[in-house]
């Protein structure tokens, strides 16, 4: 949700700001812009629509300097246009802000400053700020920006230059990320490290409450009491490769293609099939506290819901203790009942910023619960909020729609049901083993299945065929469910196609009303316990005259006869196969999103990161 970068060092400040922001699109593309100070002066250039756009005019402009700050939207307050653009300036040219979040009390402190005189130019919350600083101006940059952030509320992450202090930038941050990169001789900074690693590995993240200063050679942070806070530097993993599209048309594309390898990274070292036995490290919760588990909820958004819905019935079968799914929104504002110390929440997110997300881990922990978080972002907010976390080990996901992150959270609910189940002996060291099996041979079976895709270009036959249809039904049952809301969700994200998932029994009691000869159904038909029902519900939609595409058990042959398209996986990896089936189903959005001409990787109005609430 909107991206920030920044750069003090000898380079062109504008080539690094351009490059950054195109690194972070993928938060907010709706108008971008930069500053620069550049010979006593603050340059600045803005434009509505993506970061391409405003290279174009900084390309035409001669720009010097080598202090500067770059952001990419994601409107909140005020329409996506060039006036609303950040960065922002005060009145008289001095100071430049970038910011992203919510400064909720902007309409009171916008009245009293043009009450104060100061004139304001755009809609946007984030103006109060610059004029803020401005106003305090008197007692020295980092004195403004401390005065300044007393006057705010909200959530921040934001970056100021100014034209007086032309060697430094102060940056601050509460509730949306912000991480610094150390370089030899320069510095920058960005809403993630994604931007940082073609420069350096080594970054530092700023915590609530904390404030930067940043000079070529120097980084100093301090709490907002002043006092200064020595950070720990960490060094990334991510490299330069995984933010390229490595010769695919889209990162959704290979994101889709490089899940086999990122379930192999995220069980690596982690479970041990001859021993029966699985490590997670950072799990950090007391065997005793595993133990007297009473009650496990899990929280979390968007696609990270999804995987907590096929977790739910993942855990709940290894333990046999109840679990709720919830989302994170509702969970945080309803007072949830959390009624002894033996509850565990799980919190999922693949940023590790989703601010929803964050702040349902902070209400479970001030109810007393532990919070065990599934992260994908090394050193994210979530994840440092957490008593333990898993990391997913997918990689940077880039496309907006979620595809690796959320079979790498399948796969990290599964060990850490079995983990679970083994402590609190709740199931046989047998099972354990034929299951940490099966999860071994998923990402092999994965691999395949793509390949026969790529192959055969079934789903993209399929897609064609479907690709101007208006409204699609997803159902399935058991497992099945989740995994139909996924698909239909990555249908609606890139395609713009109005598509719902339902639980397949579920559909008699008023979607059958739509069905008709526009109308395609998606049905997850797998062999097993409730396929004969699944069958039933398959006659139902065909006696209507509704188009059946079906996900089918390899070998299912007779299933043709009832149905218009299939498409077929394998399906001996127990509950693991809802990793399988859900890869069909992103192909398929992708390609009807690809063949209705839709920008796949940056949807419109969506943001890959959600830090506002
Ligand atoms: C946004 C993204 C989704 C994602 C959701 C939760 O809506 O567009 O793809 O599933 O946020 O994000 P998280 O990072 O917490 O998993």
């Amino acid at each position: 949700m909107c991206g920030i970068v920044g750069y003090v060092g000898p380079r062109k400040a504008s080539d690094v700001l351009i490059k950054g922001l195109k690194d972070l699109e993928y938060r907010g593309y709706d108008s971008a812009g930069i500053a620069v100070v550049d010979n006593n002066r603050i340059k600045v250039s803005r434009c509505k629509g993506k970061v391409a756009g405003l290279e174009r005019i900084v390309r035409k402009e001669k720009y010097d300097g080598g202090i500067g700050i770059g952001h990419t939207r994601w409107a909140t307050h005020g329409a996506p246009s060039e006036e609303n653009a950040h960065p922002h300036m005060d009145n008289k040219h001095e100071f430049v802000v970038v910011h992203n979040g919510i400064i909720e009390n902007y309409v009171e402190l916008k009245r009293k400053l043009i009450r104060e005189g100061h004139r304001f130019r755009s809609d946007t919350d984030t103006e109060v700020l610059v004029h803020l600083i401005a106003k305090y101006a008197r007692h020295g940059f980092e004195g403004a920006v401390f005065r300044a952030i007393q006057n705010i509320e909200g959530s921040y992450a934001f970056g100021v230059i100014s034209k007086i202090y032309p060697k430094m930038m102060f940056l601050a941050r509460k509730d949306s990320p912000l991480a610094i990169g150390c370089g030899v001789n320069e510095m920058f900074m960005a809403s993630d490290a994604l931007p940082l690693v073609s420069y350096t590995k080594k970054i530092v993240y700023l915590d609530d409450g904390e404030v930067a200063k940043v000079e070529q050679n120097r980084l100093q942070v301090k709490n907002l009491k002043k006092r200064i806070i020595r950070k720990k530097i960490r060094t990334t993993n991510i490299s330069a490769q995984d933010i390229k599209k490595s010769g695919y048309k889209h990162f959704m594309l290979k994101e889709i293609y490089e899940q086999p390898q990122a379930i192999e990274e995220t069980i690596k070292g982690r479970v041990f099939a001859t021993k029966g036995e699985i490590v997670l490290d950072e799990l950090n919760l007391p065997k005793n506290f595993i133990k007297n588990i009473d009650r496990i909820i899990i929280v979390a958004c968007g696609t990270s819901w999804h995987a907590g819905l096929v977790g739910r019935n993942m855990i709940e079968r290894v333990i046999k203790i109840p679990v709720a799914v919830e989302y994170a929104a509702e969970f945080r504002y309803k007072d949830p009942l959390i009624l002894s110390k033996k509850t565990l929440v799980i919190a999922i997110s693949q940023s590790g910023e989703t601010a929803d997300t964050n702040g349902a881990v902070k209400e479970a922990r001030k109810k007393g619960a532990k919070v065990v978080s599934i992260v994908n972002v090394l050193g994210s907010t979530i994840a440092r909020g957490s008593d333990g976390v898993i990391y997913t080990r997918a990689g940077p996901e880039i496309g907006v729609a979620s595809t690796k992150a959320f079979t790498s959270q399948l796969v990290v609910l599964y060990m850490l049901a079995l983990y679970l189940g083994k402590i609190r002996n709740s199931i046989p060291s047998k099972e354990i083993k034929r299951r940490i099996n099966d999860l071994i041979h998923v990402s092999a079976k994965l691999q395949n299945l793509l390949k026969g895709f790529t192959r055969s270009q079934i789903i993209k036959k399929i897609a064609l065929k479907y690709s101007k249809n208006k409204n699609f039904l997803y159902l399935g049952r058991g497992t099945g469910f989740p995994i139909a809301l996924e698909g239909a969700l990555k249908l609606k994200e890139i395609s713009y196609i109005h598509a719902e998932g339902y639980p397949a029994a579920e559909m008699k009691h008023g979607p059958i009303a739509l069905i008709d000869a526009n109308m395609p159904i998606v049905v997850l038909a797998l062999k097993g316990r409730r396929f004969k029902k699944i069958m039933s519900n398959i006659e139902e939609v065909a006696s209507r005259g509704g188009k059946i595409i079906a996900i089918a058990s390899v070998g299912d042959n007779s299933i043709k006869k009832y149905v218009n398209d299939v498409i077929y996986i394998p399906d001996d990896s127990g509950i693991m196969t809802s990793i399988l089936a859900v890869v069909p189903l992103q192909l398929l959005a992708y390609h009807i999103a690809v063949a209705r001409r839709c920008n796949v990787d940056q949807p419109r109005n969506l943001a890959k990161s959600v830090t506002v609430e």
